[in-house]
């Protein structure tokens, strides 16, 4: 598998993948809160291309047999005292399965580590989401906590839990610690307590 910055031209590509997909997406999909969802891909990769000539995003794309296979997003660049980054992904149905995307999310961790000087990654993942829940406990990211009401993802506000890692953690590169078969067990664990509230909704105030 290949990850690589996206570009412009692949907006055909990445539109038909996309809609192909929809059903498989929908679920797990960023919406916004202030309007209907676009369908402009274009739009949406120059908006991706902006914040990261900004400074604050990573566009990848990811590739499989030369296919396009999905998305990886580093996003919420900060810098300073932070050093920090969020990472978001999915990959097209018929790839899912073959460990494509903890591939590409050791490679995009490693980069940020590497070449970029960030300190920490965070991936957040709804409780529902089990698939995902698979891709950070393979690769070893921390159980950090109960986000509630956190990502508006398909129409309503969500609940997520969030996973880091810090560099320290990995100093000879999460890649290589995943293919050495070294990643401690147990640490993307959820305690009783948070899945237990997960369960229910958060109680919010009448209008
Ligand atoms: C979550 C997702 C990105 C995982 O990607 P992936 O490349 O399939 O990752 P993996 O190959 O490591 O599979 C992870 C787990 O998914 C499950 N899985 C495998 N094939 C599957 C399939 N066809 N359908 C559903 N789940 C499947 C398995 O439990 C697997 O764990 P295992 O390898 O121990 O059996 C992918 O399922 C996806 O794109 N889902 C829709 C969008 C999404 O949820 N994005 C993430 C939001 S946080």
């Amino acid at each position: 598998m290949t990850l690589r910055p996206i570009r412009l031209r692949d907006a055909r590509a990445l539109e038909r993948e996309l809609m192909e997909n929809r059903s498989w997406l929908r679920t797990w999909e960023a919406t916004s809160p202030y309007a209907p969802m676009s369908f402009d891909t274009r739009a949406s990769i120059r908006s991706l291309l902006a914040h990261s000539r900004t400074g604050g995003g990573l566009p990848f794309l990811v590739e499989y047999n030369g296919e396009l296979a999905g998305q990886l997003n580093v996003s919420s660049i900060t810098w300073g005292s932070l050093s920090s980054a969020s990472i978001g992904y999915w990959v097209g149905e018929k790839f899912a399965g073959r460990s494509i995307t903890p591939i590409a999310v050791a490679l995009a961790t490693d980069y940020c580590f590497a070449q970029l000087g960030l300190h920490r990654m965070e991936i957040c993942i709804r409780p529902e989401n089990a698939p995902s829940l698979r891709v950070v406990e393979k690769l070893g990211f921390r159980y950090e906590g109960l986000r509630r009401r956190f990502i508006h993802i398909n129409g309503a506000w969500r609940d997520h839990f969030a996973f880091g890692l810090v560099a320290e953690e990995v100093r000879g590169g999460l890649l290589r610690r995943w293919q050495d078969g070294r990643v401690p067990i147990g640490l993307a664990a959820v305690n009783e307590y948070d899945r237990a509230a997960a369960a229910q909704p958060l109680q919010v105030a009448d209008k």
